[in-house]
């Protein structure tokens, strides 16, 4: 749905195989969804790091990095959510057009919102990366100190606790971050890419 009438998609005269090839590896958005605190930002940070080391072009879209700018003016109703969603996935998009390897660590709890961000991509350029963790965990971890506000009553629709979190029901990949050590699910969503041949054209 748009509100601007009278626009006209123009092409460019470089397209993204070319900027794949130039750099040497495909592109594609890793979407990292999960509760706070179950260890999206920590393990996609590292996941970049490592595919920095290898010659990988990146770029990492954060939620709390993201809320602070593009999308100061939304909360987390969830029709803000779903928003927030919709404009990093359309950013993500660009992104990977350009011929990099977008990372995303965003709750991203609805379902829904996924699927379209998923939808909008070209076939295998959505992986979407399920960080499973209990709740318990992530309480316990409660890095941000959020947990105990929700608790007390001072975040009101805080995730997990009294807003909901949909699990994906199909994820390219899922890392137990309350099971296995960071470097192991580091490991795991290197060794994914790797494998689906998206670090080669
Ligand atoms: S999302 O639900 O719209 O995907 P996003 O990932 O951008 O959320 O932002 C989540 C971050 O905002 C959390 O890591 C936490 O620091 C902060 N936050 C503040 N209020 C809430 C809330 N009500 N629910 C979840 N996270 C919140």
């Amino acid at each position: 749905m748009t509100k601007s009438e009278n626009i006209v998609w123009h092409d460019s005269k470089v397209v993204k195989e070319e900027r794949q090839k130039l750099n040497g590896h495909k592109s594609a958005v890793v979407w990292f969804t999960g509760l706070s605190g179950a260890g999206k930002s920590t393990i996609s940070v590292e996941v970049e790091k490592e595919l920095y080391k290898q010659g990988v072009h990146t770029y990492r879209l954060d939620g709390d990095n993201v809320r602070h700018g593009l999308n100061n003016n939304l909360g987390f109703s969830a029709e803000d959510r779903a928003e927030n969603i919709r404009r990093v996935g359309e950013v993500a998009k660009l992104m990977a057009d350009a011929g990099l390897l977008t990372l995303t660590a965003f709750i991203s709890p609805y379902r829904e919102d996924r699927d379209k961000v998923r939808e909008i991509m070209d076939d295998g350029e959505f992986i979407e990366v399920f960080v499973k963790c209990d709740l318990d965990v992530c309480e316990s971890r409660d890095p941000k100190g959020l947990y105990k506000k929700a608790r007390a009553g001072e975040i009101k629709g805080f995730t997990g606790i009294d807003d909901p979190y949909e699990e994906p029901n199909n994820p390219e990949i899922i890392v137990e971050s309350d099971k296995n050590s960071i470097e192991e699910c580091v490991q795991q969503v290197v060794n994914h890419l790797k494998a689906k041949g998206y670090l080669e054209v």
